[in-house]
């Protein structure tokens, strides 16, 4: 099975969209985006992701797909802001379920690293994580992100609060 990493077309934003769908519908912790908040973005949201990570637009999104079917995705924004444009904020890091434990997170992170780094602008990346996803957080530590810090009780989902820690991974000169 030949993985590649690439930018998602634009004819491909449905599947991109299904399978964000699904994840945040199957891992409602590793999100602050909620599925039923998503279900009601329209087509021409999900397209301009994709259509904003093309042109470099404050985003990159990047999908790992297997023979053309998209199995996994990780996004980069940033702003340009004069005092902040070197900072990017990793988000939407998902792997469909039957392809996890293969590398393809890890190859997703670091394809997404490579990509920034192609650009002078950045100096860092930063994410958060809720702090009992071990799973994400030890794939962030292998590629080199280090814990900074803890947020508590900043998601509530199900009727339950969630505790976040902040992730960072500075580039070197
Ligand atoms: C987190 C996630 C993206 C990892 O993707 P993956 O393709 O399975 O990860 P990889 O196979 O590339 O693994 C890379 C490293 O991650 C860690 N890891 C991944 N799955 C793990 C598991 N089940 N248990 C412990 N560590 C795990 C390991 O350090 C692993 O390195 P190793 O295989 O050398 O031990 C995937 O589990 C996922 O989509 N989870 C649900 C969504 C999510 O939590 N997203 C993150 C939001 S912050």
């Amino acid at each position: 099975m030949a993985l590649e990493i690439r930018k998602p077309k634009i004819e491909e934003w449905e599947q991109y969209k299904a399978l964000r769908l699904e994840s945040l519908k199957i891992f409602p912790l590793a999100f602050a985006t909620s599925y039923e908040e998503s279900l009601n973005d329209v087509d021409e949201k999900w397209m301009s992701y994709i259509k904003s990570s093309l042109e470099n637009k404050e985003s990159i999104m990047l999908c790992a797909f297997i023979e053309n079917r998209i199995v996994g995705s990780v996004t980069v924004i940033w702003s340009n802001r004069i005092k902040t444009k070197h900072v990017a904020n990793l988000v939407g890091m998902f792997v469909n379920p039957d392809y996890q434990r293969q590398g393809i997170g890890k190859e997703l992170v670091l394809k997404a690293i490579e990509e920034l780094k192609a650009f002078s602008q950045f100096k860092k990346i930063k994410l958060d994580v809720v702090s009992k996803n071990y799973k994400a957080i030890n794939l962030y530590e292998s590629v080199g992100f280090e814990k900074v810090g803890e947020l508590h009780k900043e998601l509530f989902i199900d009727g339950q609060f969630y505790d976040l820690v902040l992730m960072e991974l500075i580039f070197k000169d």
